[in-house]
């Protein structure tokens, strides 16, 4: 089975997850394109989305699924995102997208986050990535400083020549060479580091269930 496929997989997979009447929490990336292809089968019987992109807005929009603002509606029972990384505890590393900000805030407003993934994106310790951290522009330099005082080398990310944009108007730094042992605490340490945004370690916000596509079919894994 190709990579494509298992995430067309889980797409489908995560449908059971939908409650029938209710807003879903929609997060961003490859899989979750697939999960919104799946919704589309039963936009009718669901409220409608959240969403956490530009992107992801633009693909419920146009398949017929009514997007609302967070800010409109209350707690959601669910919100479906992939992951760059998956740790067998359910934390992760995300932002691959460039979407972190936007999927934290979506994740946060969810009773439950339902990751979707191939199982490449299973690992025993989250870091081999790079760590995406959306940041404030005038704080990059010294962000880059205080990434290189923990081991690692952060850079820009740049799309057509120029540093990336963020839907939120802001830059991504990519960290490599991070030894990510307590996610938890790394988290809770970078995010309150000035000029940083959100860091893409996704622990205080982990997933509840892993769907993970496999060649044997979907394995759920629990949290
Ligand atoms: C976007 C994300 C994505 O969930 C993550 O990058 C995985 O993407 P894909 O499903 O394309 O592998 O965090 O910001």
């Amino acid at each position: 089975m190709t990579q494509d496929e298992l995430k067309a997989l889980v797409g489908q997979a995560a449908l059971q997850y939908v409650t029938p009447g209710e807003i879903v929490g929609v997060g961003t990336g490859s899989t979750v394109n697939k999960f919104i292809d799946a919704l589309a089968s039963i936009k009718d019987q669901i409220a409608g989305a959240v969403s956490s992109s530009e992107a992801s807005t633009v693909r419920l929009k146009a398949l017929g699924i009514p997007v609302f603002e967070a800010n409109a509606v209350g707690e959601l029972s669910v919100y479906i995102d992939g992951a760059d990384e998956i740790d067998a505890s359910g934390h992760m590393v995300k932002g691959g997208g460039a979407a972190l900000t936007r999927e934290k805030i979506v994740a946060a407003q969810s009773r439950r986050f339902v990751c979707i993934a191939d199982e490449s994106k299973l690992v025993k310790a989250l870091g081999a990535f790079p760590l995406p951290v959306e940041v404030i522009p005038m704080a990059t330099a010294r962000l880059v400083r205080q990434f290189a005082a923990l081991g690692g080398h952060a850079s820009v990310r740049v799309k057509d020549g120029a540093p990336l944009v963020t839907d939120n108007g802001q830059h991504i730094l990519d960290v490599t060479g991070l030894h990510i042992t307590d996610p938890l605490a790394f988290e809770s340490e970078v995010n309150q580091w000035p000029g940083v945004v959100t860091v893409g370690v996704f622990a205080h916000q982990k997933a509840h269930v892993c769907l993970l596509g496999t060649p044997s079919g979907v394995k759920t894994l629990t949290f």
